[in-house]
């Protein structure tokens, strides 16, 4: 596994960046635009939030650590731990499970050599669970980033791994640049 990146500090770049997003709010709620920057955060630090990229965040917005703890752990989007540069995040709530999820998941764990939550040895892909992505209609669903995937099967699975496989696939891409 690749080393754990920390970042404590954005680029000139991603601060303007911020403080556009942070001026979109009136004086003082500069707490609202919380979660476009662990977004940003979260990409800036190949995929995943430390304790230390949560508290920066937190000096920026100028409020309390435990105000970002609190968001960045209630939302399957942001990964507390560190992760692949490819995560597969697969949905398993009702309507997909029904259409097939878990043979879905099950290929991808097959396919990888790893668990669901577990990361290849070469840091490459990670699988993840995750409820309802809003597209029950195209069961079953995956999401890759920004990337949807709809009415899955494993010849579909197949293709996808291979792509990104052969294209080195990075999931965690700024979504504000
Ligand atoms: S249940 Fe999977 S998208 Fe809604």
């Amino acid at each position: 596994m690749q080393s754990k990146p920390n970042i404590t500090e954005f680029n000139t770049e991603t601060l303007d960046l911020i403080n556009r997003i942070i001026n979109r709010y009136p004086e003082g709620r500069q707490k609202s635009a919380l979660l476009p920057v662990l977004h940003i955060a979260q990409a800036e630090n190949s995929g995943w939030l430390s304790s230390e990229t949560m508290n920066y965040v937190a000096s920026l917005l100028d409020i309390q650590p435990i105000e970002v703890y609190e968001v960045a752990s209630f939302y399957s989007m942001f990964n507390l731990q560190p992760v692949g540069n490819c995560v597969i995040e697969v949905c398993h709530t009702g309507p997909c499970w029904l259409n097939g999820a878990d043979e879905i998941l099950a290929h991808f764990e097959s396919r990888l050599g790893i668990k669901v939550g577990e990361t290849t040895p070469d840091g490459k892909f990670t699988i993840k669970t995750v409820e309802c992505l809003a597209a029950c209609g195209n069961a079953p669903v995956i999401q890759v980033g920004t990337e949807y995937h709809e009415k899955l099967t494993t010849q579909k699975a197949d293709e996808l791994l291979s792509k990104w496989q052969s294209e080195n696939k990075i999931s965690h891409t700024n979504p504000y640049l």
